[in-house]
């Protein structure tokens, strides 16, 4: 702890315009519930603050969309997320709404002192006004043609037919995609903070002062100064917001990125009337988590806009994650390809530990990472109910069946190697738990904590209880079992010792872990306190890493299972719940969208003569060998049998298909390109591929055909 005296742990707020997928929980909100709940049972003084973020141009729309008015959207889907959290463990103390007066209130001081102090610039631009909807627009909600490739339906910041960044400005007959009203210019007037001011203290502040940031936060913020900062506007147009409390500012509000992250001191205020020692004393530690396209607003902004208006603590560290794919594939919101977390409540109602230990153990800590439904199956029955539940059901089980139910004792004398050992091991289990966490390194702690039930299978394996008791059967009735013959000779007194030592330390293990899974899996460790019947003090972390937390001859309840199986039909009805799902989506989309006459689409490229066309050697192949390139994360080096000979061919889509996925499947190659050298490695051809919203798929004959096979 150090220099810190108090946390203030924040976790990103939502957007109140949806429920929350699994993405953001693995992302932010359920490694930030296990660093505070590991803080709290370390008893620190901790404050865990969250809440809807409910302004912004994404509310706005949503409400459009549904006909209903934005505070209807915001009032819905604050309950939803907030039960959502609640029902999974996430441990906030408060749970807060920007849309709260007091939250107005401290978003437009905010702002005021800033003004006040002359640290706004205020300027005039002209930008595009939908006159039907009588609003400014944000350039997502700008659509017209692109310059570049003809196509009617890119958008004011970016095309999706040839990818090219667009401005509004650019766009051929720019029109609104909210009332397909022509747009005209208007002028407008906002306040800018001149971020380039702040360059040379962020570059102290984060470049030179925080080099232990993970390394992706790190890298981010870095490219971000280094490529120069440029005044941002901190206001917006709108009618739906916090007003901007200036006399001549009629129909402005605060931008979004501006109001949010000042959300965390207003539910702190909310939270609690110390709120200014959590914000405003130096030996606070303040903690962002966030997802990391969040980097920049919790790295940059927010910590100008802190020193700016002065008096606040600033962050010591933004643990990002990056993010969660679902079974291969970016998470879509709009596409619905995503694992809503209330679906999952209903879906495995209490099992929330399973989501909670699978997703930690796959967090994207420091790379895009992928939940699969198998992966989930396997993780719990393989982890959870084999090694973590095994062993504590066996600690209880041969307590009952050899040692009356109670705690038995630890004779002292009869205490061998193995048993120091295993002793030796709470201390180091607890140190390297408490290590990993402190550095927020949650995946490795929780493998920790799966390694030392691990080593509590192992060690009653060696010292087989249950053996022992058969053998003092044998001795009482004068029979022999020579698969025993290890133990002969030994008397009552030393094997009945032997079983009290070894079911001793395995339930003084099992206390142990209660504690060191109680950040993680909250629900489990609330169980095996019952089963012990211990109260919730004994998971105080000062208690870890003891041999003395139950006494002997305490008796215990009796066992209960702590997991169950995951069957193989609930996994493919999930996968199948995802597919109809996008399916759903894409069908409503097809809906909503203008008949398809209506427009001809513009080719995307210029035309060409047969000859051009012709001078392509297109050829099936079967791709017989698929690896990683070292160091290169989107390519993968493939082997392709083209009949006569064989290609090797390096391919981006390494993001897309493991090497598994794909070995054997039929691909189109251009096999008259060019060669080309990529990391070192020549690729021989060309791979052709259909891209459909960001997922990439094989162009492929409709029926295999012979490797070398023309396509004309
Ligand atoms: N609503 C934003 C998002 O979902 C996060 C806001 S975090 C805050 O990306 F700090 F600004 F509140
Ligand atoms: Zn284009």
């Amino acid at each position: 702890m150090g220099k810190f005296n108090r946390y203030l742990i924040t976790a990103a707020l939502p957007y109140a315009n949806g429920p929350v997928h699994i993405g953001h929980l693995a992302g932010c909100y359920l490694p930030a519930d296990i660093y505070v709940r590991y803080l709290r049972s370390k008893k620190a003084d901790v404050k865990f603050v969250c809440g809807t973020d409910e302004h912004g141009v994404p509310i706005t729309i949503k409400a459009m969309k549904e006909n209903v008015s934005p505070q209807d959207v915001v009032d819905k889907y604050h309950k939803i997320i907030g039960d959502s959290f609640a029902a999974m463990g996430i441990s906030f103390d408060i749970f807060a709404r920007t849309s709260a007066p007091i939250h107005h209130q401290t978003s437009q001081d905010f702002f005021l002192k800033m003004y006040n102090d002359g640290l706004f610039e205020e300027k005039e631009s002209e930008q595009f006004f939908d006159p039907e909807k009588e609003m400014f627009l944000a350039d997502r909600y700008i659509v017209g043609t692109c310059p570049n490739c003809g196509n009617d339906k890119a958008y004011g910041d970016q095309c999706e037919r040839c990818g090219r960044t667009l401005s509004p400005d650019e766009l051929i007959n720019p029109h609104s995609a909210l009332s397909n009203a022509p747009l005209v210019k208007k002028k407008t007037k906002h306040w800018y903070m001149p971020l380039q001011n702040y360059e040379p203290w962020l570059k102290e502040y984060i470049v030179d002062g925080h080099k232990e940031w993970k390394n992706n936060v790190y890298g981010q913020c870095k490219s971000w100064l280094d490529s120069g900062l440029q005044s941002r506007a901190m206001t917006r147009d709108s009618n739906w917001g916090i007003k901007v409390p200036l006399p001549d500012a009629e129909g402005k509000v605060l931008y979004v990125w501006f109001d949010a992250p000042i959300g965390y001191i207003s539910a702190t205020k909310e939270l609690t009337e110390n709120w200014a020692d959590y914000w405003c004393k130096d030996d606070t530690k303040l903690v962002h988590f966030i997802g990391k396209d969040n980097i920049v607003f919790h790295c940059i902004i927010f910590p100008a806009m802190l020193k700016a208006h002065g008096g606040f603590v600033l962050p010591d560290n933004v643990p990002a994650n990056e993010f969660l794919n679902i079974e291969g594939e970016k998470v879509s919101t709009s596409r619905n390809w995503a694992v809503w977390v209330n679906d999952y409540i209903e879906d495995f109602p209490d099992q929330q530990d399973v989501l909670r230990y699978v997703l930690c153990a796959t967090a994207p800590e420091t790379k895009d990472n992928d939940f699969t439904w198998k992966d989930f199956q396997d993780r719990n029955n393989n982890e959870l109910v084999a090694v973590f539940g095994n062993f504590v059901n066996r600690a209880m089980v041969l307590m009952h069946k050899l040692c009356g139910g109670k705690v038995p004792s630890l004779h002292e004398a009869f205490i061998e190697d193995t048993d120091r050992e295993m002793l030796k091991e709470f201390g180091l289990a607890k140190e390297k738990i408490e290590n990993s966490l402190e550095n927020y390194r949650f995946r490795e702690a929780l493998a920790e904590v799966i390694e030392f039930s691990r080593k509590g299978n192992i060690y009653l394996q060696q010292n087989e209880p249950w053996i022992l008791a058969s053998v003092i059967e044998n001795l009482n009735n004068g029979t022999w079992n020579e698969k025993h013959d290890k133990y002969k000779g030994k008397t009552e007194e030393y094997l009945r010792a032997r079983i009290d030592i070894s079911l001793h330390i395995a339930l003084q293990m099992t206390a142990n872990l209660a504690i060191f899974s109680h950040p993680f899996l909250p629900f489990t460790s609330r169980k095996i306190c019952h089963l012990l019947k211990v109260v919730d003090r004994m998971l105080e972390w000062d208690n870890a890493g003891s041999d003395k937390l139950l006494s002997v001859g305490y008796s215990l309840r009796a066992p209960e299972l702590l997991f169950k199986k995951i069957e193989d039909e609930q996994v493919t009805a999930q996968v199948q719940k995802l597919h109809a799902g996008l399916k759903q989506a894409q069908e409503a989309a097809a809906a909503a969208a203008p008949p398809a006459e209506e427009t001809i689409p513009a080719p995307a490229k210029p035309e060409i003569q047969y000859d051009d066309f012709a001078k392509l050697d297109l050829r099936v192949g079967t791709i017989l060998q698929a690896e990683k390139v070292a160091k290169a994360d989107k390519l993968l080096k493939l082997l392709v049998d083209i009949g006569t000979e064989q290609r090797t061919v390096v391919s981006g889509i390494a993001m897309h298909f493991t090497p598994e996925d794909i070995i054997g499947k039929q691909v189109t190659l251009v096999a008259n390109l060019a060669p080309r050298k990529m990391r070192g490695i020549e690729s021989q051809g060309m791979i052709l591929m259909a891209e459909d919203n960001g997922k990439l798929i094989f162009v492929n004959p409709a029926e295999a055909v012979k490797p070398g096979s023309g396509v004309s």
